[in-house]
């Protein structure tokens, strides 16, 4: 605060003190400049003269060449928020400002209202604990207030202040204030907040913002100054269970061991019996290291390194958490995603999930209905588009230590990372664990892929052709297949129009059943690899991501992309089915290289160029890469 000023340039070590010993809330104001939002915001900064971001910046910068400690703690909280997603790379329109008062200081996360909505309001919303509705007296309760309300509550925002704005317009009348509080309330019934303030007030005469105003003698609430100095939120993550996620082991030497990493939830006394997830291993905390010193006791959003009274197996990415209170640890979830990506999420597809603790390959197994944010209504759907939010099922490499998000949105959350541009493309809260597929485990066999590949005398492999309709995949296939069959190979072709008439009927050609169509395909590929066969796969398999999927499901070396690469208009001229014909006319929807992309594979192992080579030649290179990499010596055991 600008009052504070003087004890900043008097003492600076006094003013950060005060600043560290109150407390903090972080709120998020929804609304749009029609609502009187900016005016909102501007009160609430210039009438209370408080402190800005930059201010305190250059405050830090200060405080550090003076030698101050300190100031750290409130500038993680002031960019923690958005740390993952900036590191990530995406760009999300959220305003920070940080501001303190007497009794308190605030983070307001300030979202744009009209493009992006919910990408932003859900950024913004993710460490808020209070949100503030902003409504115009005229126009009460809106679509866009419910939208916010969902939004809020999906993010477990408790705390809700029903800003009723421009009571001047409607003479400060009190009927206004009660009918639209009577039907908020209604609305909000199952959104599970656990306080919901409305105030009456004017945001641009400053009635009921900072004192409370004269014009509305009946009202007897809190201006809205005093309110957020003094609502009391739940602070889950200092009481909550303790959680600490491992960032790093600290091994400087062989006599120190350390598991370092910032505190979610909780707290931790020196002493305190741990178990460490998801190996569950169990030990008691032996020290407290910090860059300071040691300490008996640390609490959330401390940074810490923990030291073990026994030498336990704990790595990177764990979870240490009190012994008779720990997370759950799963690797299959139901889930809600935001989707922040203008690509559409396509359940199949792998994504990276990025956790509190890990980062793990999974997929979205399952979408089992998208929710109408205006309207709240349940839609079946096959894919989730930007600023859409799904009820998912997801299922990730490994298991991980989590907590539903509605007990801890520190380790309940997770951000999607998509695995070819390494961009954030969405957000996601756990509900529970799946439990069906944790009891089934892998039957190890006796008669193995080796086994059965030495007794085929072949290396099993599959060589995955991908290209246009009528570029000539299957022309190829065949004729290779023919060729190893003359050679006492043990083959099998899946080809695209063949697999849908079957396994695949159910499937069309929108993306998603694109992506469905392939990841079964290259399922039944690693089958047939495993059962040891040379496998020949025919499918256009337009998208990069379930290509380098199919890859990772079998063994390296086993997968051989065919980039069969065929001008378009050549395939055009081609039209063995008659489909280019159809799709220039019109009749054919979602047409690959028309009005469905084709993503062409950046490394494949083979590229032949069928407008250059006849078909006989394209398989004579195949063949000899085949050869040249051991493929096809005779003991199959891949020595060339
Ligand atoms: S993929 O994109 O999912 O890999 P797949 O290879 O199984 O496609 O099927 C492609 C074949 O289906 C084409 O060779 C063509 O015969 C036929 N087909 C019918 N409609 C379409 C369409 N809209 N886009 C592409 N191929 C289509």
């Amino acid at each position: 605060m600008a009052h504070q000023s003087d004890l900043i340039a008097e003492d600076i070590g006094a003013y950060l003190k005060a600043q560290e010993e109150k407390s903090m809330l972080r709120f998020i104001t929804c609304g749009s400049v029609d609502d009187g939002k900016s005016t909102l915001i501007g009160r609430l900064l210039y009438d209370s003269k408080l402190i800005f971001e930059d201010q305190l910046n250059a405050l830090e910068a200060d405080s550090k060449k003076m030698g101050t400690q300190g100031q750290e703690i409130d500038f993680a909280l002031l960019v923690d928020g958005l740390a993952a997603e900036r590191e990530q790379g995406i760009t999300i329109d959220v305003a920070y400002r940080f501001f303190s008062t007497d009794k308190r200081k605030f983070i307001v996360a300030d979202t744009p209202g009209h493009e992006q909505y919910t990408r932003n309001m859900a950024t913004g919303a993710s460490t808020a604990d209070l949100a503030i509705l902003l409504i115009d007296a005229r126009k009460g309760v809106l679509t866009q207030t419910r939208r916010h309300s969902y939004i809020a509550s999906l993010l477990g925002i408790k705390h809700i202040v029903l800003a009723v704005n421009k009571m001047d317009l409607v003479d400060y009348s009190q009927k206004v204030l009660t009918d639209i509080e009577i039907e908020y309330r209604e609305f909000a019934k199952g959104f599970g907040f656990s306080e919901i303030m409305s105030i009456p007030m004017s945001a641009l005469r400053g009635d009921n913002i900072l004192a409370p105003s004269d014009k509305m003698p009946w009202y007897e609430g809190p201006s809205l100054m005093h309110h957020l100095e003094t609502v009391k939120v739940d602070d889950v993550r200092a009481e909550g269970p303790f959680r600490m996620p491992v960032q790093w082991v600290n091994r400087p030497n062989l006599d120190f061991r350390g598991f370092s990493g910032t505190i979610a939830s909780g707290s931790v006394k020196v002493g305190d019996p741990i178990k460490a997830l998801p190996n569950a291993v169990e030990s008691r905390v032996k020290s407290i290291v910090t860059y300071d010193g040691e300490l008996d006791e640390a609490v959330a959003g401390e940074a810490v390194t923990i030291t073990l009274e026994d030498e336990i197996d704990i790595s990177r990415g764990d979870v240490i958490a009190g012994k008779d209170n720990p997370p759950e640890v799963a690797d299959q979830f139901e889930a809600k995603i935001i989707w922040m990506a203008a690509d559409a999420m396509l359940p199949g597809r792998p994504y990276l999930f990025k956790t509190a603790a890990k980062t793990l390959p999974g997929v979205v197994t399952d979408l089992k209905y998208k929710v109408n944010v205006n309207t709240l209504e349940h839609t079946a759907a096959k894919k989730l588009d930007l600023n859409e939010i799904g009820i998912c099922n997801i299922s990730l490499d490994r298991r991980i230590a989590f907590d539903p998000y509605g007990l801890n949105r520190e380790t309940g959350a997770f951000i999607i990372i998509d695995r070819l541009t390494n961009t954030t493309v969405g957000a996601g809260m756990i509900d529970f664990a799946l439990r069906r597929a944790s009891n089934i485990h892998w039957q190890a066999l006796d008669v193995n892929k080796a086994a059965r590949a030495d007794m085929k005398h072949q290396r099993p492999a599959v060589l995955w052709f991908t290209g246009f309709s009528g570029s000539g995949k299957s022309t190829i296939a065949n004729i290779i297949e023919k060729r190893l069959f003359a050679r006492h190979r043990h083959t099998y072709v899946l080809d695209g129009d063949n697999v849908r008439h079957g396994l695949n009927k159910d499937l069309g050609f929108t993306d998603a059943d694109r992506v469905e169509n392939i990841r079964r395909i290259g399922e039944v590929s690693k089958l047939m690899v495993d059962a040891g066969l040379m496998v020949m796969t025919s499918f256009i398999s337009p998208f990069r991501a379930e290509r380098d999927m199919v890859r990772g499901l079998v063994d390296a070396g086993e997968f051989i992309e065919v980039f069969v690469d065929t001008p378009i208009e050549v395939c055009a001229t081609r039209d063995p089915k008659g489909l280019y014909k159809k799709a220039k006319a019109g009749e054919i929807k979602n047409f690959t290289g028309f009005d469905s992309p084709y993503e062409a594979p950046l490394n494949p192992e083979i590229h032949v160029e069928t407008a250059k080579m006849s078909a006989e030649e394209c398989a004579d290179k195949i063949i000899g890469y085949l050869e040249q990499n051991g493929y096809l010596n005779a003991n199959g055991n891949g020595q060339s």
